[in-house]
């Protein structure tokens, strides 16, 4: 922990949706741990964001070292290497709160419900880690280049799964870090609703030629601010 900060790993930190999450996390002072199938990539995608970020502390590893030097390990890779990450990974987050990232998504047909016989991506992590590990689910419906664009406010909400609340809570905490508004949206069993919705919104993107359509909670005491 750095000034009570967790360390927050990132596996497949490299890619789009991972790097916007490693730039707010690292600029809001969290210490960030970027993991890669290939420990020269991470290290040089931590070595970009040091660059991008002042005083950030920022290293990168190969996802299994990352993932066991990281407090909190989120995982954002696409859904065809989510079983293979899992293996790599497994005995390094036990204990941990781990954070899934995933959207079952089967390319080329992105804008269509797709879901695993287990429910949802995060479900499937559940099962693969073991009850010891703390499996939430979040930030689906965030579109990456909003992520990496500073100067964007991004005008989503973020819903946040997972069987246990205090595991919620911390989570919720790095989203308002990341410059969002979280809630809690139940149980892992609910996940499938935020990992359905994006399929959704990504045709509501390519139908109304919106950059990255989001979500909203209404009808909340402080209304829609
Ligand atoms: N992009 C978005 O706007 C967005 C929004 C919401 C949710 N998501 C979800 O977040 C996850 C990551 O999305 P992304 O857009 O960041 O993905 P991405 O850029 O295509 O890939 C992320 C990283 O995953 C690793 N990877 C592992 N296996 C791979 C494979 N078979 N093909 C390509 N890369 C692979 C790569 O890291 P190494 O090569 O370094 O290991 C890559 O840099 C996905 O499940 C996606 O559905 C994305």
């Amino acid at each position: 922990m750095a000034d009570g900060k967790p360390s927050i790993t990132i596996l497949g930190g490299t890619g789009a949706l991972g790097a916007g999450l490693a730039l707010r996390w690292a600029t809001a002072g969290y210490p960030v741990i970027i993991g890669s199938r290939a420990a020269d990539r991470a290290a040089d995608a931590a070595k970009a964001l040091a660059q991008r970020v002042a005083n950030s502390t920022v290293s990168g590893y190969g996802n299994a070292e990352a993932a066991a030097k990281g407090d909190i390990v989120v995982m954002t890779v696409p859904w065809e290497n989510h079983g293979p990450t899992i293996d790599a990974v497994k005995d390094a987050v036990q204990g941990k709160i781990f954070v899934d990232v995933t959207v079952p998504l089967v390319p080329p047909r992105v804008s269509r419900v797709h879901l695993p016989p287990e429910g949802s991506a995060a479900r499937t992590s559940q099962i693969l880690l073991g009850e010891n590990v703390q499996v939430t689910s979040a930030f689906h419906n965030i579109a990456a280049a909003h992520l990496q664009d500073m100067d964007h406010a991004i005008d989503s909400d973020v819903l946040v799964f997972g069987d246990k609340k205090a595991a919620r809570d911390e989570v919720l905490k790095l989203v308002e870090a990341a410059g969002m508004k979280g809630w809690h949206g139940g149980p892992i069993d609910n996940s499938v609703v935020g990992e359905a919705l994006t399929a959704m919104l990504i045709h509501i993107n390519r139908n109304y030629k919106i950059d990255g359509a989001g979500i909203r909670i209404t009808g909340t005491p402080g209304g829609t601010e």
